[in-house]
């Protein structure tokens, strides 16, 4: 945190900050290491239990020379699977595929990118590795000990030694532990949505917390969770996002459009951009969906509000998310399975025309507006517009 001098008018004010860091307020922390939504990498949705050291090692180096750096993203994540033994002391250590996890987290930081782990606090995380339960503290201190900035944290297995009722004061317990070390690590709560995490997920420590099930790389499930996130946008801004779950794009099982549907539709959601493809060896194509400046621009809003529905017709839906020059972002979706046109009327949005309108996609000004705007939408894809 910058403060300009000329702002601070003496020992009162000082004294305020002291008191507010001190108490770690979990806002406060969340809003220095994740006032706008988390952009990264994380393994699971391409590697699965495959990943290792070699592999996390070139997605840093792509990230960091492909543009992807450039555009925004920053973490490089490994999830599930990378666990070894616990030694006599207690003390964690990762399995034969990651021989040296002080080192990666250094050479991914050479890079000026910020390093990932995954854990769980039941006894064993969803591949059945060992997961934090009794030693919270102490792997605490071993992320911090290996430079960790994010820690992806995975309900699995504490369903057999926790009450639901307890799930809080679980998480709580890894914030507090995370705090204790003095490192800012983003805390990212993933129990799929259970007991409306949105409602407290802030409250325990969450920098963002999962809103539903496991994303896969098709248009049903994604559009599913997508479309679905409506009406939890109050309960997300700076510092504390709901997670639709990692992307998919670039995995190959979805058409270019419908992976420009997911982009935009977390975009305007706000949600955290963890792309999950390979980044050695990805297409311009999906590199450009990932980069699109204006686009990311949408996710990385400094307002952080969330996009919510305004209009659905059949197949046929449209988000607004406002922005924080007063501007809108809007979303024109079509479901079905033909082009079709979309129409977002302005009043619906709270504007009066005349508007100017540009294609975020196309990055190309459409005009002045009144009324409405009418875009043919194709197939499953997205007509992505900011209006002014
Ligand atoms: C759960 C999570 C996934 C992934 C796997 C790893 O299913 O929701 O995102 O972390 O566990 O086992």
């Amino acid at each position: 945190m910058k403060l300009r001098p000329g702002l601070v008018p003496g020992g009162v004010c000082t004294a305020i900050l002291v008191l507010f860091l001190a108490c770690g307020i979990p806002a406060a922390r969340g809003q220095e290491i994740a006032a706008t939504p988390p952009m990264g990498w994380n393994s699971w949705n391409h590697y699965g239990c495959k990943v290792s050291q070699a592999i996390v090692r070139e997605q840093a180096r792509a990230m960091a020379t492909n543009g992807m750096k450039a555009a925004g993203y920053e973490y490089v994540n490994i999830d599930d699977c990378w666990q070894g033994k616990r030694d006599a002391n207690g003390v964690i250590h990762p399995n034969s595929r990651f021989p040296d996890m002080k080192a990666l987290g250094d050479y991914i930081h050479s890079l000026g990118l910020k390093f990932g782990i995954y854990s769980s606090p039941g006894p064993k995380t969803c591949a059945g590795y060992a997961g934090s339960y009794q030693h919270e503290k102490q792997d605490a201190e071993t992320y911090a000990s290996w430079g960790v900035d994010y820690l992806k944290y995975d309900w699995c297995s504490a369903r057999q030694v926790y009450k639901p009722s307890e799930m809080p004061a679980v998480y709580k317990k890894m914030h507090e532990a995370l705090v204790a070390t003095r490192r800012p690590i983003v805390y990212s709560l993933c129990q799929y949505g259970m007991d409306r995490v949105w409602r407290w997920g802030a409250s325990v420590g969450g920098n963002l917390w999962r809103t539903t099930d496991d994303i896969q790389d098709n248009y049903t499930r994604m559009a599913f969770i997508g479309f679905g996130q409506e009406g939890l946008g109050k309960f997300a801004g700076p510092g504390h996002w709901n997670d639709p779950d990692m992307l998919e794009v670039g995995n190959g099982h979805m058409k270019p459009d419908e992976y420009l549907t997911h982009m935009s539709l977390w975009c305007l959601l706000s949600a955290p951009l963890i792309s999950g493809n390979d980044l050695t060896t990805m297409s311009p194509e999906t590199l450009a969906i990932l980069t699109n400046p204006e686009v990311v621009a949408v996710d990385q809003d400094p307002a952080g509000t969330e996009a919510h529905r305004v209009s659905e017709e059949g197949p046929l839906q449209v988000w607004v998310k406002p922005l924080a020059d007063g501007g809108k972002a809007v979303g024109l979706f079509n479901q079905g399975e033909s082009t079709m046109p979309v129409t977002v009327h302005l009043s619906d949005i709270g504007l009066n025309g005349p508007v100017s309108i540009r294609d975020l996609w196309a990055r190309k000004d459409l005009g002045s507006f009144n009324g409405s705007y009418t875009a043919q939408v194709p197939r499953h894809g997205v007509v992505l517009l900011k209006i002014k």
